[in-house]
């Protein structure tokens, strides 16, 4: 499934080709997401104005809204929990942007950087508790059940990563156990609570479908922290080594390069604040070991193990979109 690199414009045309089943329930989402975050505090207005003005690709959504019609029409509810799954999402992002002390997402700046860390916190936590607050008035406790404990996991995967003690010892295992509490636990919920309103007998297929895309996606954003532009991707590159995260490209890297590389490595996580020189230099020295290739090839096994836990479902529009949203995922650019 290694996949020639698309252009920006093809990837755009392939996103909406996979949203097109759902693309009325889609536009209703967003109706929904400002109706759950609408709040008569100024403060609130203004930074809600921000994030409503930054459209990311609206993924999540897309995977409940498809997950709900593999098989049934899907339940007019799905639209908010659609909401309900990217407002969380949202959420994370607002609070992982001030950890990560990200200047920049989705193109614009961010609410630490346009705020402060204060805002940044107060209006995660306003995110998060307005999404729950919809999920307790719809009721079902199914939902509600895998809604948080994806919250859960993907707080406790962040705190995993940010209390990394020796980062450098961090092996792969460990990183997946990380990527999939903070990034596939939410792919799992949404496409779990699509066939809670769908299908609900294809539940353990989409939740394993959802878990292996997950890890595909985060790996995939991994890579593109080292391989792709800032005008790409709308948030900065090389972020990952300047905040001394170790993801897959390093720790495949590592298990092949010589100590004269590593020590390299070992000054750059030793330095408080390197500058673009020394991770331009570390961004070689994982290519030329092959921690590139090595993350591609992984991200491909976690797409071929997605496309496995589809095999089951019947037929349908929504099914077929839901494979090539996996051929997405992989070559995504952004
Ligand atoms: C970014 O998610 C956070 C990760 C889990 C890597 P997306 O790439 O889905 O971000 P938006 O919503 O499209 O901006
Ligand atoms: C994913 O990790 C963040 C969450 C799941 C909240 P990253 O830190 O890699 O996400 P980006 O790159 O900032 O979008
Ligand atoms: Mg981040
Ligand atoms: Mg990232």
């Amino acid at each position: 499934m290694t996949l020639s690199t698309r252009t920006p414009s093809a990837l755009a045309a392939a996103l909406r080709d996979i949203q097109s089943p759902v693309l009325e329930q889609l536009e209703a989402v967003s109706q929904e997401l400002w109706r759950i975050v609408s709040a008569d505090v100024p403060l609130v207005q203004e930074v809600q104005g921000h994030l409503m003005g930054m459209k990311g690709k609206l993924f999540r959504p897309t995977l409940l809204l498809l997950s709900s019609a593999v098989e049934e029409r899907s339940q007019p509810r799905a639209v908010t929990y659609a909401a309900i799954v990217e407002l969380i999402h949202l959420a994370t992002l607002v609070h992982d942007d001030a950890v990560d002390h990200s200047a920049l997402r989705r193109g614009m700046p961010t609410v630490n950087s346009l705020f402060s860390h204060q805002v940044s916190v107060i209006m995660g936590d306003y995110l998060y508790l307005r999404a729950l607050r919809e999920l307790v008035t719809l009721g079902d406790l199914d939902a509600m059940r895998a809604i948080t404990s994806a919250s859960n996991e993907m707080t406790l995967g962040e705190m995993r990563q940010l209390s990394a003690f020796d980062a450098l010892a961090f092996t792969e295992s460990d990183y997946e156990t990380l990527i999939c509490a903070k990034t596939a636990s939410l792919f799992v919920a949404a496409c779990d609570v699509g066939a809670l309103c769908g299908a609900p007998r294809h539940r353990d297929a989409l939740v394993r479908f959802g878990e292996r895309l997950g890890m595909a996606f985060q790996v995939a954003d991994d890579l593109l922290d080292y391989t792709e532009a800032q005008e790409m991707t709308g948030k900065p590159s090389g972020l990952d080594l300047k905040e001394h995260k170790v993801t897959l490209p390093l720790i495949a890297a590592l298990r092949e390069m010589p100590s004269s590389d590593r020590a390299r490595v070992e000054t750059l996580f030793a330095t408080k604040q390197p500058d673009d020189e020394a991770i331009a230099e570390v961004v070689g020295i994982v290519r030329d070991h092959g921690g590139l290739d090595y993350a591609r090839r992984r991200g491909d096994q976690f797409a071929r193990e997605a496309e496995d836990a589809l095999a089951e479902l019947p037929d349908s529009p929504a099914r077929s979109a839901l494979v090539d949203a996996i051929a997405y995922v992989v070559e995504r650019r952004w």
